[in-house]
């Protein structure tokens, strides 16, 4: 049959005969032919179909009531009203245009007969149009088989049900009311969701602090469902990332028009949708957040109902006309091309220039691109940029010559970013030859003219040193191309070649390098198992903090950078960085970002004098805390158990975001040194019961000490302590409903048993009495409660009885439901305290107690198992 004969006869048919009545709501499905528009449709609404239940409704819509001409063909939920598809969203229609169903499939035509959108060419005839209760719209055959299915054709959103493959995209819309494909992409990649504004990466799910990674399967496809948000492996048993939520019957993942990807939900008919996830988070990582050029003041606590504050860069002001964003004050300047044809026009040329927007700028893109290259000077930087059509602008940093290029499309900057590094964009200065007034500054253009071919031969050398550059580097599997962005899968790497040809290796200091950073080692800020640790400058004026590492199990150099490798990979936003690393002439040195505040247990147990760390921000520290162990131990390739969690090892950075330090050590460490067991004794109070029997030491070893630091975060002191109970008691707490001082057996004065006391107050609902008196009660019982419940279960004896860290990450969060802590893998804590309270007799009123600590130690007879453990034990399985 023929086709095209077929599409005129139809447009024929169209204009004479429509067999199907309109007006008329359609229940589950219509059959061809069927014409509707929205003046035929259900008076005001435009509805024409609807599914089995009334879930969803297939409709004429349109979005802007002041808009006559912008009809869509739209599926709509029509219990939140939420729009979550439609077919012409590039072509509008108005109220008088028709929708029609054929054999054929479905055709929008406008009035003049004139196709505006329509289904492809289907393999058989339509035999009738379902719109299913998932909101699927499908096109079926004679024999139920689907032709066409809205469901693979989605514009900004999947629904539940509904799957988004690996290589397809979600694309914004323009506005809130116009449906046109605007700018913002979501993809689905073999490893990640990410989302990006003309070919720019402005957020990855991979690197958002709240999505787990499960395992490192292929990506097939991202889908929500009632429970929660989901990206399943190519074993569709097996899940890649996943994000638990709350339980719900209506669920969506939109790309926002504004750039933002949210997940929302909507439980009851008639509520509007509540957004339950945005990425980012941050409203400064949106491309435009402040419009071209404009400079948004970066906050990193800002959430997503904070706009961003928005200002110009010095020399720029703000944009005239409604686009928003800042141009520069010198108005000959223009922004808007990028490369320029002079040979087309005699009378006017053009030259590149840059113009600086400031020192210490950030750009949303280059936090997931590397620099085009390294170690050059400025000048290099802007001749690769003025010779590529497609390069806006750099950013350049001066302390190690990284040159960084924004492509295609300009957006927002934002400050707070390192204090060297240079922003520049490059703009096209427009003069006239007939006419030289117009051009502003005297001796410019000679000067552009002059640098024009210089910048050509930079490139040239430039060029050839990559080149060689990338030859040296040929062992790597990381594809470097010039120009090219660098997946930042690993970590930047330096110019020098490592020589053991290991992959992601951080970057390398010699010691020397290391002695000026520390001043010959002179601020000591902390020591610890595996050494100390000195406060040190880089030439760049970065605070870092360096590890010289005293006990070192392993002995070849090769297997410690292989670990090195292996942690310098790990980026989280609760772990502290790896910035590099020294394994020089016997020396091994690590090199970590700098944490102000200094660790959790100078911040908690602070002296007199010291603030009292508020409620929030304890709980913003546990919630921290919990996501990085949760990414140590499912987001990694290789599984990191910690084997040191305690408050020492949790590290404060500004706004008290918690960041673990010392992750993936315990590999280091040989067990046959006296150095582990100084560790191991050390925190004693941290160590899961199976340290001391015989089992396996698993992830649920740190879901252990995370439990007992929870309880410190509680109670504002140290589980074991030797502050006497009567006193807390009588003078902290007001309101204890009578159950004062009933708590048993270990009521001495002198030393309370942390753990033990929460379980009894646990047992008598009488939460207030564990928390933190200095909090003065700015904390209600049901905070308390929950923490402490979550805690007891983390602390069960029984480590498969423990949840898991991701879960706990959803407990703490609201998500996921409390759990009933277990009497009977608790009742160890029972003769953990008795033991305590007999030792304390020796203990009485020693408040620092650190000697006596130690006595409590060596006397204490439950450490004896310590012989029993092997090696593979304490390294721990990855
Ligand atoms: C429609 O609703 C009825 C009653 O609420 C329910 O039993 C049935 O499963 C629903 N059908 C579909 C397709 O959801
Ligand atoms: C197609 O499905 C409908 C409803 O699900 C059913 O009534 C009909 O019999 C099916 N037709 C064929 C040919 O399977
Ligand atoms: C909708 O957005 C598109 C693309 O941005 C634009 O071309 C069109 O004019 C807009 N329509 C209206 C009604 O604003
Ligand atoms: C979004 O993705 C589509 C399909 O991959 C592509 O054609 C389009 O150019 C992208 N849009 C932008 C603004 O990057
Ligand atoms: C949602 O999907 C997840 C992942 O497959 C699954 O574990 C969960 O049971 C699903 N929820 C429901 C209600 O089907
Ligand atoms: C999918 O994964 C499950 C569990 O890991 C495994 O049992 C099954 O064999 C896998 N299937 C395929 C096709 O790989
Ligand atoms: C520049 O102009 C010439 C002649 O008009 C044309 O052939 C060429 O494609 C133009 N180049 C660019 C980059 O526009
Ligand atoms: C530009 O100049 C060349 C010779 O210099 C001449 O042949 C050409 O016609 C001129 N083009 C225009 C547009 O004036
Ligand atoms: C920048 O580096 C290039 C090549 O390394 C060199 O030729 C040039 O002189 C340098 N420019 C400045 C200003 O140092
Ligand atoms: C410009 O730079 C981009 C990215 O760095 C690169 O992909 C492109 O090939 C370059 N174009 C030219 C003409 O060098």
């Amino acid at each position: 049959m023929n086709l095209s004969f077929i599409n005129l006869s139809l447009i024929f048919l169209l204009f004479t005969t429509s067999t199907s009545v309109s007006g008329k709501i359609f229940s589950d499905h219509i059959s061809p032919d069927f014409t509707a528009s929205y003046l035929t449709g259900d008076g005001n609404t435009g509805t024409f179909l609807v599914s089995r239940n009334n879930t969803f409704k297939a409709a004429i819509f349109n979005p802007d009531k002041q808009q006559t001409s912008f009809f869509y063909l739209c599926i709509i939920h029509s219990a939140s009203n939420t729009i979550i598809w439609s077919a012409n969203r590039d072509a509008p229609i108005s109220n008088s245009d028709i929708v029609k169903l054929t054999g054929e499939g479905i055709t929008i035509f406008d009035k003049n007969g004139n196709s505006k959108w329509s289904t492809p060419t289907l393999k058989s005839q339509v035999k009738k149009l379902s719109l299913t209760e998932m909101g699927n719209l499908v096109l079926l055959d004679q024999f139920n088989h689907s032709l066409w299915e809205s469901f693979q054709h989605p514009t900004d959103t999947i629904v539940i049900g509904q799957r988004l493959s690996v290589g397809s995209s979600l694309s914004s819309a323009s506005s809130s009311s116009n449906f046109s494909t605007g700018n913002y992409n979501l993809t689905i990649t073999s490893s990640d969701a990410i989302l990006q504004w003309f070919g720019q990466t402005y957020w990855k799910l991979s690197v958002d602090s709240k999505a787990y990674r499960i395992s490192h399967d292929d990506i097939q496809y991202m889908t929500v469902n009632t429970t929660g948000f989901y990206i399943f492996g190519h074993n569709e048993t097996v899940l890649v990332y996943q994000l638990g939520l709350s339980v719900t019957n209506f669920r969506i993942a939109k790309l926002a028009y504004n750039g933002q990807f949210t997940i929302s939900s909507s439980q009851l008919s008639g509520e509007s949708l509540k957004q339950e996830f945005v990425g980012p988070n941050d409203a400064c990582q949106i491309p435009l957040a402040c419009g071209r050029l404009g400079l948004c003041n970066d906050n990193t606590l800002s959430s997503s109902s904070s706009s961003p504050g928005c200002s110009c860069p010095s020399n720029f002001h703000v944009a005239s006309g409604n686009s928003g964003g800042c141009v520069p004050n010198d108005g000959s300047r223009s922004l808007s091309l990028a490369c320029t044809n002079s040979s087309t026009n005699n009378h006017s040329q053009s030259v590149v220039s840059f113009l600086s927007i400031g020192y210490g700028v950030r750009y949303f893109g280059n936090k997931y691109s590397d620099p085009i290259i390294y170690g050059v000077n400025l000048s290099v930087c802007q001749g690769l940029c003025s010779s590529n059509c497609s390069c806006l602008g750099i950013l350049y940093r001066n302390s190690s010559g990284s040159c960084y290029m924004i492509e295609n499309e300009l957006g927002s900057i934002n400050n707070g970013g390192e204090g060297d590094m240079l922003g520049l964009i490059k703009t096209n200065v427009r003069f006239d030859i007939d006419n030289e007034e117009t051009s502003q500054k005297d001796g410019f253009p000679v000067i552009a003219a002059v640098l024009l071919p210089i910048a050509g031969m930079i490139l040239l050398m430039v060029l050839v040193f990559f080149v060689m550059w990338r030859k040296s580097r040929k062992s790597k599997k990381q594809e470097v191309k010039l120009g090219k962005q660098i997946s930042i899968s690993h970590s930047s790497c330096e110019l020098d070649s490592d020589p053991f040809s290991i992959p992601g290796l951080p970057m390398r200091f010699d010691y020397e390098e290391l002695e000026v950073a520390t001043d010959n080692f002179k601020t000591l800020i902390g020591s610890g198992a595996f050494g100390v640790v000195y406060k040190g400058v880089l030439p760049d004026k970065t605070i870092v903090a360096v590890k010289k590492i005293i006990n070192i199990g392993i002995q070849g150099k090769k297997d410690f950078l292989a670990e090195i490798a292996v942690i310098g990979n790990i980026h989280h936003v609760n772990l502290v960085r790896l910035k590099g690393f020294c394994a020089q002439r016997g020396h091994r040195m690590l090199v970590y970002e700098y944490m102000n505040r200094g660790s959790l247990d100078r911040n908690l147990f602070g002296g007199v004098g010291q603030p009292v760390l508020e409620w929030q921000e304890r709980l913003d520290v546990a919630l921290g805390t919990a996501r990085g162990l949760a990414y140590l131990h499912s987001g990694c390739e290789q599984k990191i158990i910690h084997c040191d969690i305690k408050p020492e090892n949790i590290l404060l950075h500004d706004h008290f975001q918690a960041r673990i330090s010392d992750f993936g050590l315990s590999k280091l460490l040989s067990p046959e040194q006296s150095g582990l067991f100084t560790t191991m004794r050390g925190t004693r109070g941290y160590l899961a019961p199976e340290w001391l029997t015989n089992s396996a030491i698993s992830e649920k070893t740190d879901v252990y000490s995370f439990g007992m630091v929870l309880l410190e975060l509680i109670s504002g002191r140290k589980n074991c302590s030797f502050k006497s109970r009567s006193h807390s008691m009588d003078d902290d707490h007001k309101n204890s409903n009578g159950n004062n001082g009933n708590s048993s057996n270990s009521s001495t004065t002198g030393l309370i048993y942390f753990p033990l006391y929460a379980l009894e107050m646990h047992e008598q609902k009488s939460y207030m009495d564990l928390a933190d008196p200095r909090l003065e009660g700015r904390v209600t019982i049901d905070e308390v409660e929950k923490l402490v419940r979550i805690a007891l279960c983390c602390v069960h004896e029984d480590p498969a009885l423990r949840p898991n860290m991701v879960t706990v990450v959803g407990m703490l969060e609201g998500g996921t439901p409390l759990p009933q802590p277990r009497m009977e893998s608790l009742n160890f804590l029972r003769f953990y305290g008795r033991r305590f309270s007999e030792a304390s007799v020796i203990a009485e009123e020693n408040e620092h107690g650190s000697a006596m600590m130690q006595q409590l130690r060596d006397s204490t007879r439950f450490v004896s198992g310590f012989s029993y453990m092997s090696s593979q034990q304490i390294s721990g399985p990855r």
